[in-house]
């Protein structure tokens, strides 16, 4: 792994750091709520393995340079509450960001500040031009997040996504490095 390979972002409430096997059991608090799941690909953690292979997975990335999730860290606890990251980097400049957050945390504007660092890392540091994300339609706090880091909706993109064996309409956000408040 390359030294500056995703360096830890800090934002106002949080510190954005690779994954290590000592966070599974934060980890597993929240990914184990079926309310947090409802609208991932994956399903709710049944044990502190499905986290410990979820961490697993992302280290094998870490290793390979290839872009994974960040732990997000509550500055205030020092405790993981949730990760996000570029699920792909394309070679064509654009990348699609994943996220995911305790429900304790919900609706206090964490993942909008989290989303906005790392959009501004993908068009500061990686030179992305195009950053993406896709939301299930009925998982509006998602979608919200999208807008509030000034995403623009492109559409739905019907049946788009087989997950918990039911295809799903998403909707699709994108935002371009020429939209950046701060170029
Ligand atoms: C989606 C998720 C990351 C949002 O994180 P968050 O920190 O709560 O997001 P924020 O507080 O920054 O913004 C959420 C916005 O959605 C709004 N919102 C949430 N649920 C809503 C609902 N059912 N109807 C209308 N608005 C809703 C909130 O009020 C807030 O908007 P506001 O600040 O204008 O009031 C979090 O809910 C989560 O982790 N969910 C489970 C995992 C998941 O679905 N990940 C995304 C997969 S695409």
């Amino acid at each position: 792994m390359s030294a500056d390979f995703m360096p830890v972002i800090e934002t106002n409430r949080t510190i954005l750091r690779q994954l290590v096997p000592a966070d599974a059991g934060e980890l597993f608090a929240y990914a184990s709520d079926e309310a947090v799941a409802k609208y991932t690909t994956w399903q709710p953690h049944q044990t502190v393995d499905d986290a410990r292979q979820f961490i697993q997975r992302a280290l094998e990335r870490y290793a390979q340079n290839i872009h994974a999730d960040w732990g997000i860290i509550e500055k205030a606890t020092d405790r993981l509450i949730g990760t996000c990251g570029f699920v792909h980097v394309h070679p064509h400049r654009r990348a699609e960001i994943g996220y995911a957050l305790g429900r304790t945390h919900w609706n206090q504007g964490l993942m909008s500040e989290v989303v906005k660092s790392v959009i501004l890392y993908g068009f500061k540091t990686l030179q992305l031009h195009r950053i993406e994300a896709r939301a299930d339609v009925r998982n509006v706090g998602s979608w919200r997040v999208m807008e509030k880091c000034n995403m623009t909706f492109e559409g739905v993109l019907r049946g788009h996504l087989f997950a918990k064996n039911e295809f799903h309409d998403v909707r699709m956000y994108s935002i371009l490095v020429s939209e950046l408040d701060d170029p």
